[in-house]
């Protein structure tokens, strides 16, 4: 089966995220909503000797979206079958993929969002009814063939919840979307990597890598790698705040968290819209980046941390936003729509 890497990560990332990947529940950190919610759904599932429900998971990168969907299949004591949308591009590959599946299994396509249409809308009666019905030969012989599949759970991940449509969304028993971890429970991560890792940090230290993880266990494990190699050869190994912070200034990585995007986006707001409102898609003209990208991946996490808002009239840089770029808040921008 064909595991399709995120773009972003070589093989040692590949390697470096399987090692601190939780593959049960109780060692997943954070998310307790939706954690709550798909425990249950699993151990009604496993009284009723049933099959779980189809679930999709959305949220921004790095969020534990593919986590989830292996401890799904895990407590389920199930099988997984790992795909993703843009590889599945003809129906016969959907039909090979189904047809192969035995109960319960469990088939996790990634970037489901990136599904062809023709292929998706087969997908529907195979997610509704277990079935699938393929056209074969063609001209005046073409036929209708059903086949019958076995009951399986689709697990589907996106980081753009928009382009999902809504017949597909609606086939969906669990809908869940995963949000920015909140400080404490990234320092909760960066502890408990650090133990896989056999790193030494204390408290002051894993704070302080969350505090510039941009809300993502996916960065903080990153920049405890990162902080380990400094740590390891100017540090006698032991990692606390002082440590994580020149490792980290020295890096360059941003004391708040930001990305390189993120502060495209405030400083063009900010310099080339004076601080707002200004309409989304001035500002996606402007980074070069689409639209539903700003929307549902950079936006929600500057809004969250309280960089910039929505107002009905466009986005708006807050008075924090200023503050954070050593700016003086001037009085008569969109810092008074607050
Ligand atoms: N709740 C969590 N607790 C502990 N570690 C986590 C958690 N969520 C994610 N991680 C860590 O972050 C890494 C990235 O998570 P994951 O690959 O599941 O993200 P994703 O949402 O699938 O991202 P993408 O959209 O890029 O595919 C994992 O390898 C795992 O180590
Ligand atoms: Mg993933």
């Amino acid at each position: 089966m064909i595991e399709r890497p995120a773009e972003s990560l070589n093989r040692s990332d590949q390697e470096f995220e399987l090692t601190l990947r939780p593959s049960k529940f109780e060692d997943f950190v954070g998310q307790t909503r939706v954690l709550e919610r798909l425990e249950l759904a699993v151990e009604a599932a496993k009284l009723r000797g049933d099959v779980l429900d189809h679930v999709l998971l959305s949220g921004p990168p790095g969020l534990g979206k593919t986590t989830l969907a292996y401890i799904l299949a895990e407590e389920m004591g199930a099988n997984i079958r790992v795909t993703s949308g843009p590889v599945i591009d003809k129906a016969a590959d959907l039909a090979g993929l189904l047809t192969s599946l035995e109960r319960g299994d469990v088939l996790f396509i990634d970037e489901i969002h990136r599904m062809q249409k023709t292929v998706e809308e087969y997908l529907y009666s195979a997610m509704e009814d277990f079935v699938l019905d393929i056209m074969i030969d063609q001209g005046p012989n073409a036929r209708s063939v059903r086949l019958e599949l076995p009951h399986f759970t689709l697990v589907g991940a996106t980081t753009r919840r928009g382009l999902i449509s809504a017949p597909l969304r609606s086939r969906f028993g669990l809908n869940n979307r995963l949000d920015y971890y909140d400080r404490n429970f990234l320092m909760a991560i960066v502890k408990r990597s650090a133990r896989i890792l056999n790193v030494d940090i204390d408290d002051s230290g894993a704070d302080e890598i969350a505090g510039r993880s941009r809300g993502t266990p996916r960065i903080a494990n990153n920049l405890l790698r990162r902080v380990r190699d400094y740590a390891q050869v100017r540090a006698d190994n032991h990692i606390n705040r002082d440590v994580a912070d020149r490792a980290l200034e020295m890096l360059e990585i941003d004391r708040y968290g930001l990305d390189e995007m993120d502060k495209r986006i405030l400083e063009t707001i900010l310099h080339k819209f004076s601080g707002g409102p200004v309409g989304l898609s001035n500002i996606a003209v402007s980074v070069g980046e689409e639209t539903d990208t700003i929307e549902e991946v950079y936006e929600p996490y500057l809004i969250q941390e309280g960089y910039m808002a929505r107002t009905p009239k466009g986005r708006v840089i807050t008075p924090l936003c200023y503050e954070r770029f050593g700016l003086k808040a001037p009085r008569s921008s969109g810092s008074e729509l607050f």
